[in-house]
Parts: structure tokens; sequence; C-alpha cells
């Protein structure tokens, strides 16, 4: 197909973190363009967030139902949905777009709750249709570098992992003072049950299994809510078990007082390991048994085909969260043309599925489970 794929957005109206984060990235190469939205949940609000996108005005909707509904039977109608509202949104509005015969891309966490995620699973698996999900730090050159490492043995059997996500934003009780942000995450009906461990805690864990290539077997996790009168948990701290012989801790914290966006992963086996800092992205520590450490940088043309394949630019020109995102869409929009010309399975290994989105919400109901408990539950 030489046309550019036609996305239809459905938030990320004004005042919104994310929505126009996708925009940005599904266009940057040139691949996709924005067509229709529904914004808002107001109609007026949505028309404003069109007009400021500058798409045809009669393609911002009032409603994402309105959207599926006139876009599906529009000849030149959306190729695929991206879902960038509040989490009690993503199945609705998924199950509309995929009714509609319309791919879906959506952003994490899959669904507010498991039980939604299990039945979202079956809608995408019935409807055949391309479902792509933004863990946006799968994107990073030097994320599928260190998975790349991980896959070729050379740091031997994994031994140890250690994933933190940190962030202060939350510290002060900013929901009851007008954040939009931290008015929707902090209430259990439009979030889920899972407050950080939900949302930045899923990202930790997908980047764990992303870049490890093993699964989490068992878990042993603390929930605190830090600030007095909040509703989900604001703090998390978990063990894990990984495969059959590798530990590791997880920290999920929204109360970190000074960090901004502190995603930091460590892998430890047998002859080395390895460390990406989310906030330092393109550089990725390497230390050996056996050796010194390495310190690779993204666009040197020693990295592995995996790092290359997403890489825009040469090395010391920093490619970041826009470009990370980019990553994913790339490879999404490469999916949904593979799925129109036919072919069946078309979401390639890189890029997270409905099959992470599932794995994300099981990992918040259990560590929820376990929190209940007081002790270690299997996976
Ligand atoms: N991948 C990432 O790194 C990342 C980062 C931030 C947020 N997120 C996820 O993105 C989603 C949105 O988060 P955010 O921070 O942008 O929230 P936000 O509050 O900034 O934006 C949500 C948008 O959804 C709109 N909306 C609400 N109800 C709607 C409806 N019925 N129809 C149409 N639009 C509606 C709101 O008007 C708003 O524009 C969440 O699920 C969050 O977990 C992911």
């Amino acid at each position: 197909m030489s046309r550019k794929l036609r996305m239809g957005l459905v938030g990320g109206g004004p005042g919104a973190f994310i929505g126009p984060v996708h925009k940005m990235a599904a266009e940057l190469d040139g691949k996709i363009e924005l067509a229709a939205g529904a914004f808002s949940q107001s109609a007026e609000r949505s028309r404003a967030a069109g007009a400021g996108f500058g798409i045809d005005p009669a393609r911002a909707y009032g409603s994402y139902a309105e959207m599926m509904e006139t876009e599906s039977r529009r000849e030149d109608g959306i190729d695929f949905v991206v879902i960038a509202t509040p989490n009690h949104l993503h199945l609705p509005v998924a199950e509309a777009a995929l009714g509609a015969g319309i791919a879906v891309m959506s952003d994490k966490p899959a669904t507010a709750t498991y039980d939604e995620a299990l039945k979202l699973e079956a809608v995408v698996a019935k409807a055949g249709l391309p479902y792509g999900l933004t863990h946006t730090y799968a994107g990073y050159s030097l994320v599928r570098e260190a998975r790349a490492l991980c896959a070729s043995g050379k740091l031997g059997p994994i031994r140890k992992v250690a994933v933190e996500y940190l962030q202060g934003w939350l510290s002060r009780p900013v929901e009851a003072t007008g954040n939009k942000q931290a008015a929707w995450r902090s209430d259990p009906a439009l979030n889920g049950p899972g407050g950080s461990i939900g949302d930045i805690g899923t990202h930790a864990f997908h980047l764990t299994e992303y870049v490890t290539g093993l699964k989490v077997t068992g878990i042993n996790a603390t929930l605190r809510r830090v600030v007095p009168g909040r509703r989900l948990d604001d703090d998390c701290d978990a063990l894990l078990r990984l495969g059959s012989d590798a530990s590791g801790t997880l920290m999920a914290s929204q109360v970190a007082a000074g960090e901004r966006n502190r995603l930091v992963l460590r892998v430890y086996g047998e002859n080395g390991s390895l460390e990406w800092h989310q906030e330092d992205p393109n550089s990725l520590s390497v230390k050996w048994m056996d050796g010194p450490e390495e310190i690779r940088h993204a666009g040197g043309g020693y990295l592995g085909a995996d790092a290359l394949a997403v890489t825009r630019l040469p090395g010391g020109h920093p490619e970041g969260y826009i470009e990370a995102f980019a990553v994913l869409y790339r490879e999404f929009a490469e999916a949904v043309t593979a799925w129109k010309a036919g072919k069946a399975d078309v979401l390639p290994a890189t890029l997270p599925g409905i099959e992470a989105g599932v794995r994300g919400m099981r990992f918040i109901e259990r560590a929820i489970e376990s929190n209940r408990l007081g002790s270690w539950v299997e996976f």
C-alpha cells in the first residue's frame, strides 16, 4: 500500500498528556496520518482538539461509538484506532473498534482489570485484527540491544534482575487540587484496582520480561498508600521469581520525591551484566566478569541488527521517547499493511500485543493478591 495509513485517536483532547505524543510518534516516519478522532468525552472539546490537530472538522467526533460507525462506512475510513484514554475505556473502545473491523493500537495497561483483559483477549482472537500495545520502552534501540544480548546467551544463565520505576509527582495529594492526570489515576472506577503498580509497575514488569526473555513465575508484593486519603497504591516493593532459576526485585513508586521518570533495569548473568537507564537511554552498560566494562552507544555501527534496525540517527544525536514510540508505530503500520494484504499473524515478536497486555494485567492482579495475603503467590 503506498498511501499513508489513516489513524483515529480516542483521547488526546485539550490538556491531555499522551494522546498528542501518539500523534507525533505515529506520523514521524511518514507512514501514518491522523485522520479522525474522538478526542474528549465532550463533543465541543473534541472539535476543538480536531481543529488544533488540523483534521477535517467533520471527522472530529462527539463520541468514539460515532467515530467507529461513521469511519467504518467511509471509503477513506480509518485503518486503525489509537486508545489514549483513562484505563476504564480501553476495553469498550477496543471492542467497538474491533467490532467495526478496525485494528487497534492501545496504550497500556490493556484494560482496567484482569477479567477485562481475558475478555479482550477473546475479542482480539475472534476479530483476527492487529492489536498492538504501546509499552513505549520496548521501542528504544538499546532496549532491543539488551534483549538481543540476553537472548545470545553471552551473559550466561540469568540469575538476578533488579528493576525500578520511580516517580515523585504523586508525593502530594495533587488529585485533590485539579491535576487531571492524577484525578482519574487515583479513582478505582476509572483507573482499575492497581495504582502505581498498574500505571508504572506494568512498564517495569514488561521491560523485565521483554529484555530477559524470562517469565515471572511468582511474586511477593507489598503495596502501600503513602499519601493520606489516597484510594489506590502509590508505592510498591515486590520480590520476583523468574523462570525456574532467577530471582529479582521490582520497585514502583510515584511518591519518590524528586524523581522524574527513573526507570532502571539491571540484569545479572553468570558471565556479566547489563544496566539501562530510561533517563539516559542512549547508553547501555555491559559489565563482564573477565573483562572491562563496555558502554554501548545508540547509533554505534557495532550494535546488533535488532538495535540498528530501529535507529534513525548517527551516534551522538540523541533519540528519545517520541522516537521509541515511533518504532512501535512503524512496526504496527507494517503489521496493518500485511494484514490488509491478507496475511495472518502479522505482529512481530518485538511489538507488544495482547499477550503482553494480559500478562501485565495478571501482574497487577497477582501483586494485589500477594499484598492481601502477605505472602508469595504463583503467577
Ligand atoms: N505508554 C506510556 O508511556 C504512557 C504514558 C502516559 C500515559 N499512558 C496511558 O495513556 C492513557 C491516557 O493517559 P494520559 O496521561 O494521557 O491521560 P489524560 O488524562 O492526560 O488524557 C486522557 C484523555 O482521554 C480523554 N477522554 C476521557 N474520556 C473519553 C471518552 N469517553 N472519549 C474520548 N476521549 C475521552 C480525556 O478528555 C483526555 O483528553 C492511560 O491509559 C495511561 O496509562 C501511557
